[in-house]
């Protein structure tokens, strides 16, 4: 691993990157959440680290090391992900929004737990959308420079992906189709086609998460030099 530390090109820069999932809690023993080892958003951080940026990572519930020097931050659900975000967010030159957040949660949380057998109707609530946020508060707050956003999809990969990166005002997104072989949830393998606001679209080939996670941190770096951030 090449450790630039304090001579790589993200010296003196702070970077938060989000990762794993969020449970939303049903009751104290059962919860709502999306597919996600963590290990793309850990190997992001280390890449990071690696370039000598100051790294905060936001990390949902995952079993993971965390990579050394990171300031790590653990969450459970969606609103603390978005709360602890839109606060790291505001002095960040980067923000990496690798998190696979849940997208729904129960209107309530039971306090007791709900005993098995009888039938069960869950109403569900959308959770807040934390890059949109981010994206909006840019405006006024100047940073982060760079937002980059993920896709998990599973079909229509590039439309669905360009639509995110439109709606959400990224300057990058990473779309992942997560059915195909290799690229699917807590493999040490992704295949990603990274899509910037430009629309250039630069399809990568199935390897590891570590130089997934190098292919997109060389390109934050080129980012923030265009963004004179
Ligand atoms: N995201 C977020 N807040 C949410 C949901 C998603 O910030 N409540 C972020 C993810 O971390 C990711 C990007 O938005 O970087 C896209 O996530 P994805 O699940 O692919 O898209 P959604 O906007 O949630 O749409 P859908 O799941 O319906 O495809
Ligand atoms: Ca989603």
């Amino acid at each position: 691993r090449r450790a630039l530390g304090r001579n790589g090109p993200l010296a003196g820069r702070r970077v938060v990157v989000t990762a794993g999932p969020t449970y939303e809690p049903i009751d104290p023993v059962r919860f709502i959440g999306n597919r996600s080892s963590g290990k793309q958003g850990f190997a992001l951080a280390q890449a990071a680290l690696d370039r000598g940026a100051e790294v905060v990572l936001i990390a949902g519930p995952v079993a993971l090391e965390t990579p050394i020097g990171a300031r790590r931050i653990d969450v459970g659900t969606a609103a603390e992900m978005a709360e602890a975000v839109w606060r790291e967010a505001e002095a960040a030159d980067v923000l990496l929004m690798a998190a696979a957040v849940a997208d729904y949660r129960p209107a309530q949380s039971r306090p007791f737990k709900i005993k098995r057998g009888e039938g069960l109707t869950l109403e569900l609530i959308p959770t807040v959308d934390i890059l949109a946020g981010v994206a909006a508060r840019r405006a006024s707050a100047g940073k982060p420079h760079v937002i980059v956003g993920f896709a998990a999809e599973t079909r229509d990969l590039l439309e669905n992906a360009q639509a995110k990166l439109q709606a959400k005002g990224l300057d990058l997104i990473v779309a992942n189709d997560v059915t195909e072989p290799g690229a699917g949830f807590a493999v040490d393998t992704n295949r990603v086609t990274l899509i910037d606001a430009r629309g250039r679209i630069e399809p990568l080939p199935l390897m590891s998460k570590a130089a997934v996670a190098e292919a997109i941190l060389d390109r934050v770096v080129a980012l923030l030099s265009a963004t004179g951030g």
